[in-house]
């Protein structure tokens, strides 16, 4: 079914574009039966002037542009369902605070009864948008088509008081929406990344305590049916993308950027959100290129380029002794590359919960440091003391990872919790090389239970046999 809906919306998109860069001197006819309703409040919504250069054959600017052209109402053409910014009354100079015009765009295009409605920013502006809420449900189809660029605030002293510094863009409660298009999202971070507080910021390199909030660029809260499409996001603040309470989300041909030191840049992250499909993307940043929390099952991840960064992560879970649930992961047909981590699994001492079912199939590495890595130790502080309950980590595959790692660090690492073990790990067509010189470190395993199919370069000894006999199904939480 919601297969159905993407199809759906790609096709309606590709009409739209084509309709777009031809430049059609006739309406644009949707086959829905709240056409005629619409009629009445069209001059509300209407195309860009056709003087503007096709989306499909834009570039990406990355200055702020020069200010729109006189409005040319004679040029416009009355669309049902599209709905420019600029009639909002957005400037897009990349001065003008836009957010209350955009908001109105949202507003106004929500309560639409179309079958789609597009929200269009076009080629060629630059639109300030302080932090907002986007919130749903919307009575039809809703795409955001970015084409031009969206920007924050230029860092925390322009950040409003009374704005949420955790978050900027947030859709909350929407239900089948696309964001997509050839522009870009700028998050500004530098300005937050260099806050004293953040890592060696402060003074002398040091690091200053205090609140350090930084906002998540962009925030899918408890919505469904989602897709993103084709834009350039950089530099945020925080993490990129956060699903958090989501239900069927689509990532497609994502670029995502922000420097290889910038703290805390997540590229996507998910939790509590199901049925997620990540696929076709380049990410480069200074956290985790995909990091899996808790809650999240149904995720399939498939040909992203991950680098520089900290790799692809399910965690860290089971903090503060919470119970956390993954299943049903696959990662693969990708690369990652200089990396801190190619594919980890991290949890904390004393959560509880599980991770099982989860592929990691045909990954290339390129000089990363730890390229495998199981770690139930997980502790940020290096004070954790060691707890008696685990995540249960079981059922995991690894199949046909190879390339090159660092060797300062193992090219294995499966270091499992005490009293919890890890159970039913399979490795085969593991070609795993220094990236240097020719001395090849040992894998690392504790309390870790699997086989090695096939002859694995560098071999594996370290995992045990069989099923564990300390475990019983009572200390074993299946979520
Ligand atoms: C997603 O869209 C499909 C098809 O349009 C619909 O059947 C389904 O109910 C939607 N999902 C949710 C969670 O609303
Ligand atoms: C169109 O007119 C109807 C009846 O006057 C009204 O209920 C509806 O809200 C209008 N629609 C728009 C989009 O203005
Ligand atoms: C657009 O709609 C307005 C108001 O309904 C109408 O006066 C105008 O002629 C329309 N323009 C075009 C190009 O169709
Ligand atoms: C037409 O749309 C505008 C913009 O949202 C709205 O303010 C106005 O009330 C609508 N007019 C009618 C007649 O519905
Ligand atoms: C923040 O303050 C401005 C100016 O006082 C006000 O217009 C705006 O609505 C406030 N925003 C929020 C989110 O409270
Ligand atoms: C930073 O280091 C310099 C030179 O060591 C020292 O004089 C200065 O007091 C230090 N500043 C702070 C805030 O620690
Ligand atoms: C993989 O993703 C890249 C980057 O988006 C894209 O250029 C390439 O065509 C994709 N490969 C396949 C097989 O889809
Ligand atoms: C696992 O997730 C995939 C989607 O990534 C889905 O097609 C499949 O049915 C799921 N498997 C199970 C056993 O739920
Ligand atoms: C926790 O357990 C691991 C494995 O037994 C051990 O290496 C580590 O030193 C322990 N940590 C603490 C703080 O006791
Ligand atoms: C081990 O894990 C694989 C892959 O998830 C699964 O198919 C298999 O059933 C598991 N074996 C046992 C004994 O649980």
């Amino acid at each position: 079914m919601r297969h159905s809906f993407i199809l759906s919306l790609s096709f309606s998109i590709y009409f739209l574009t084509l309709f777009l860069s031809i430049e059609a001197r006739h309406h644009f006819h949707t086959k829905h039966k709240h056409y005629s309703h619409f009629h009445n409040n069209s001059s509300e919504f209407s195309l860009p002037p056709s003087s503007l250069p096709s989306p499909s054959s834009s570039s990406v600017p990355e200055e702020a542009p020069s200010p729109a052209p006189a409005s040319d109402h004679e040029s416009y053409k009355n669309a049902s369902g599209l709905f420019d910014v600029r009639t909002f009354g957005a400037i897009g100079d990349g001065i003008t605070d836009d957010t209350e015009s955009i908001k109105m765009a949202w507003d106004t295009a929500c309560q639409s009864e179309l079958a789609l409605n597009v929200i269009f920013v076009p080629h060629g502006f630059s639109f300030i948008v302080q932090s907002t809420i986007f919130t749903g449900p919307c009575k039809g189809g809703l795409v955001l088509k970015v084409d031009g660029t969206l920007m924050t605030p230029d860092g925390p002293e322009s950040w409003p008081k009374n704005n949420s510094r955790r978050q900027w863009l947030v859709f909350y409660r929407v239900n089948g929406m696309s964001l997509e298009g050839s522009g870009s999202i700028d998050g500004r971070g530098q300005k937050w990344w260099d806050l004293p507080c953040k890592p060696h910021k402060g003074p002398n390199g040091t690091t200053l305590p205090g609140p350090c909030d930084s906002p998540i660029a962009i925030r899918f809260f408890m919505s469904s049916n989602l897709s993103v499409q084709g834009l350039r996001i950089k530099n945020s603040p925080q993490f990129h993308f956060r699903f958090d309470g989501c239900q069927s989300v689509h990532v497609e041909s994502i670029f995502i950027t922000a420097p290889a030191l910038s703290p805390n840049t997540d590229g996507i992250h998910i939790e509590n959100t199901n049925d997620v499909k990540i696929y076709n993307s380049i990410i480069s940043n200074g956290d985790d290129c995909v990091s899996i929390g808790s809650g999240c099952y149904d995720v399939d991840i498939k040909n992203i380029t991950c680098g520089p960064g900290h790799g692809i992560s399910i965690g860290s879970l089971g903090n503060h002794n919470s119970r956390a649930c993954v299943s049903n992961i696959t990662v693969r047909d990708s690369v990652i590359k200089v990396s801190d981590n190619g594919v980890r699994i991290k949890t904390w001492q004393g959560g509880s919960g599980s991770v099982s079912g989860v592929t990691f199939s045909n990954i290339h590495m390129d000089n990363v440091k730890n390229p495998i890595i199981i770690d139930q130790f997980y502790c940020l502080s290096k004070e954790c003391s060691n707890k008696t309950s685990a995540v249960f980590v079981s059922d995991i595959v690894y199949t046909n990872i190879k390339g090159t790692y660092d060797i300062r660090h193992p090219p294995m690492h499966f270091a499992c919790s005490d009293s919890v073990p890890c159970t039913n790990l399979t490795l085969s067509d593991i070609e795993l090389l220094p990236s240097q010189g020719d001395i090849v470190n040992d894998p690392f395993c504790w309390n870790a239970y699997g086989n090695s199919e096939a002859l694995t370069i560098p071999p594996v000894f370290c995992l045990l046999d069989g099923i564990p006999q300390s475990i019983s199904d009572n200390d074993i939480d299946h979520c």
